[in-house]
């Protein structure tokens, strides 16, 4: 099994024994009775903003680790690169929030300082510029293209899981397997 595939797994069974020190990066934020409300919020079909972020974050704490980047900010950005305490799809009229894609970023970062005040100039940057290439201008630093790319990689793996039955079906058998 792949070591990409084999973390995005095991964020769905995080503990303090498999977790390599996430949890104590994240402490205060990921705990958090804000992030932790975003279990509430379908994030893509099947699985929910909380997991979401504790993939993207999980993946991207990794990555900049193996890469000897700076893993604590990129593990704090994305624990908050979709902080909205809103369901995107919902209004009045049934349709979703207009240009949500360009503008959630933003909300985010908001939310992100509210919560954590000493955020830094970095960590803001890598929330506002994840959903790059979508929006513009390119995330200012390395650990902000990993956590775009490791958005769009749970994102993807995420809506495979809930429209394919034979991708989640594999995905099932692989989490059971994992602790084998
Ligand atoms: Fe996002
Ligand atoms: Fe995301």
């Amino acid at each position: 099994m792949n070591k990409l595939y084999r973390a995005y797994l095991t964020a769905y069974k995080l503990n303090e024994k498999n977790d390599d020190g996430f949890f104590q990066t994240v402490k205060g934020i990921y705990d958090s009775p804000e992030v932790q409300s975003l279990q509430q919020y379908e994030q893509h079909l099947e699985i929910d903003r909380l997991q979401h972020i504790t993939s993207v974050s999980f993946l991207a704490y990794k990555a900049c680790k193996k890469l000897g980047l700076d893993y604590k900010s990129a593990a704090r950005a994305a624990t908050m690169h979709d902080l909205f305490y809103y369901d995107w799809r919902d209004g009045e009229t049934g349709r979703w929030h207009k240009l949500h894609g360009y503008k959630h970023p933003k909300y985010a970062a908001l939310n992100a300082k509210e919560l954590y005040p000493a955020l830094s100039r970095k960590e803001r940057d890598i929330i506002t510029h994840h959903m790059w290439p979508l929006t513009f201008p390119l995330p200012n630093s390395p650990e902000g293209f990993v956590v775009s790319l490791s958005d769009k990689f749970c994102a993807t793996m995420e809506l495979l899981y809930s429209t394919n039955k034979r991708c989640k079906a594999k995905f099932l058998r692989d989490l059971e397997g994992l602790d084998a």
